[in-house]
């Protein structure tokens, strides 16, 4: 285990406090996940294809305190959200889209006062457990609690807290589950509770990374390696993880994955790519990702797809060489060249996946020029929420002024909505997520 600097003791102390007003237990029963976000330096928008991407947790995150239940009651509140979810853990959980609402607009089976939306992911978690036969019995009194300002910020806050809730289940109910198992339960969460389309990136870097290490997952066959980078380096003779620090820049444009299109429609293009090129090599028979075309196929066939296809598919095929590359460039501790690859996948992003908003490639761009920063690009799926950049650790209090003054010239409405005005957050790298 390495650096953690979260949670704090102040942080712990008020979230046991506060299940234990909630639950009548004593604070020293209250157990606490921590989940924290991710980033993706390389291999964006590959995940879904069967892709090799690579990832690292940040020491940001969301805290879930809990005690199990007596019985198979679920009673949570959040620290952002109002309300008060309800559920039990015996009740039959259905898809969100196949959820039918009673007369007063509400989902069947809940409860008054209950927020549907931000229980969704506490549902699907139970919804994962039962699906993967798995008898859970006990529910769980729980407060969550996430970094302040960080939700819809394309760190993955929505695995952050499946997650979470998978672990806080698995521990009240006494199961034990591997990482692997998890991987597959929060994708259970987000492609069949909650209809998103996404591959297995996020929850693979937050229940599989390792300070120092960059983590390095193929999504087709869900091999993973921790690639170490050196403890030493020899010129300057520190090691490389204090040699970087990692520049989170908020583009003040929040809207949730699950409610923009953008996102499945660009799986269901490579998906078309993937089968026009399938078509074309007589392998038709193969399911249409694109890792099942061969990179000398797609070489051979590419003229066949359509303009659009065409630029989805390079994206693809040029995302996976570079974290090929970037691999190697990680594990020689080669920041600068680790940057360079990271700053061509933001390219790619804009130019061959059109998955940005024009803030956000208005950021990238700041960031690009910004002193010391050695790469950026679009944290997760680009539409919206933050950027992210490895930057000199002597630099980075220099390049955090430099962007927030550039994007709040350029974007003064959007720059003055987000955590008060603070545009850029600097983090370091962390390790996987824990009960504690
Ligand atoms: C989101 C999705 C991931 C991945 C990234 C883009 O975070 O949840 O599965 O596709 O976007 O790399």
């Amino acid at each position: 285990m390495g650096e953690m600097s979260r949670p704090s003791e102040s942080e712990l102390n008020f979230i046991k406090t506060k299940v234990a007003e909630m639950s009548g237990r004593d604070a020293k029963e209250v157990r606490v996940v921590v989940s924290p976000y991710r980033i993706c330096p390389l291999g964006a928008h590959i995940d879904h294809q069967g892709g090799t991407v690579s990832a690292m947790t940040i020491n940001k995150g969301i805290l879930l305190g809990f005690v199990p239940s007596n019985d198979s009651k679920v009673v949570i509140q959040s620290g952002q959200f109002k309300g008060e979810v309800r559920f039990c853990v015996d009740e039959i959980q259905l898809p969100k889209n196949a959820i039918k609402l009673n007369n007063s607009g509400q989902p069947n089976g809940s409860g008054p006062g209950e927020v549907y939306s931000w229980g969704n992911y506490a549902r699907g978690a139970i919804f994962a457990l039962q699906k993967s036969g798995n008898h859970i019995k006990k529910g769980i009194i729980g407060f969550i609690y996430g970094a302040e300002g960080l939700d819809s910020s394309g760190l993955s806050s929505s695995a952050a807290v499946g997650v979470a809730y998978l672990l806080a289940f698995e521990s009240s109910n006494n199961l034990i589950v591997d990482p692997a198992e998890n991987i597959e339960y929060d994708r259970l969460i987000e492609n069949e509770y909650l209809g998103l389309k996404n591959g297995i990136l996020d929850q693979s870097a937050i229940l599989l990374s390792s300070y120092g290490c960059l983590t390095c997952m193929n999504c087709k066959t869900k091999e993973h390696k921790l690639v170490r980078a050196p403890e030493m380096n020899s010129q300057c003779n520190i090691g490389i993880n204090k040699k970087f620090k990692i520049l989170l820049a908020f583009s003040g444009v929040k809207q949730a994955l699950t409610t923009n299109p953008g996102y499945n429609r660009r799986v269901a293009e490579c998906q078309e790519a993937a089968r026009t090129l399938l078509q074309a090599s007589g392998n038709e028979g193969l399911e249409p990702h694109l890792s099942n075309v061969e990179s000398d196929v797609y070489e051979q066939h590419k003229c066949k797809l359509d303009p659009i296809l065409a630029k989805r598919a390079e994206h693809y095929f040029s995302e996976n060489k570079r974290v090929l590359n970037g691999l190697d460039s990680w594990a020689s501790g080669n920041l600068e060249e680790f940057g360079k690859l990271i700053s061509a996948s933001g390219l790619s992003s804009i130019q061959n996946y059109e998955c940005g908003s024009e803030p956000l490639i208005q950021l990238y761009e700041i960031l690009v020029k910004a002193p010391g920063v050695y790469g950026a690009r679009f944290s997760g799926a680009g539409f919206r929420g933050c950027c992210v950049a490895f930057v000199d650790a002597n630099h980075a209090l220099e390049a955090a002024s430099f962007v927030e003054k550039k994007y709040t010239t350029l974007q003064p409405k959007l720059a003055s909505q987000i955590n008060e005005g603070k545009v850029v957050l600097i983090c370091d790298a962390s390790d996987c997520a824990r009960v504690i």
